[in-house]
């Protein structure tokens, strides 16, 4: 596969499902397990649309339910990556739901995944860069090397002193 830059707009992957019984709980809402593997799998498509390799989930971030989904309602779901690095790369989905009566879109979710490209044998190789276009766009990708130092911390993966983009959200610039 070439390691050509791919624009963001190039990895969009996009999903719609209608919310059966067996997604739901005994409320009848949709349940949050079946939201993650419907999100999990959009995002796996738009990193792999990005790379052209097989992909693993490496991490979950930022995943919060605000509204509750009901049964038969028809939930979208957009995929798009973020940033790429080495053999990582971030995709933010983005999760709406859709009113029966007026078709009107109502955005409920949003989450954070991130990928990595591996060989036969799953070792990470590498992937191309991803090229931001919109203002959205750049402002997720600005945001994408913080958000993995954070990750990486948490994966007990990174020392806190080496994530300097981290550390220079809270360094206060004296005048
Ligand atoms: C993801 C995986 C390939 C990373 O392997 P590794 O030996 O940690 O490899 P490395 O340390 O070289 O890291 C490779 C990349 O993964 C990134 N990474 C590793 N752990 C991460 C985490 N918790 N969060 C974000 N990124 C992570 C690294 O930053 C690195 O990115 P880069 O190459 O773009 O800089 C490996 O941990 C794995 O196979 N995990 C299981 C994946 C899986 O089965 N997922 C389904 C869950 S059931």
């Amino acid at each position: 596969m070439s390691l050509n830059p791919k624009t963001a707009q190039q990895t969009v992957s996009i999903t719609t499902e209608i919310v059966l019984p067996n997604d739901t709980n005994t409320l009848g809402n949709l349940m949050g397990g079946r939201l993650l593997h419907w999100m999990d799998i959009c995002a796996a498509v738009s990193a792999h649309r990005h790379c052209g390799r097989v992909v693993v989930t490496a991490s979950v971030n930022n995943v919060s339910f605000n509204q509750p989904i009901k049964l038969g309602e028809i939930v979208t779901l957009q995929a798009k990556v973020s940033r790429a690095f080495t053999s990582s790369m971030e995709v933010f989905i983005d999760v709406w739901v859709e009113n029966n009566q007026t078709g009107e879109k109502i955005k409920c979710n949003e989450a954070i995944y991130t990928f990595v490209a591996v060989d036969q044998v799953g070792n990470p190789i590498a992937v191309p860069q991803l090229i931001p276009e919109t203002e959205e766009e750049q402002k997720r990708f600005d945001g994408a090397l913080r958000r993995k130092q954070l990750a990486l911390i948490l994966a007990g993966k990174m020392n806190p002193h080496d994530a300097t983009e981290l550390k220079a959200l809270f360094l206060i610039k004296k005048e």
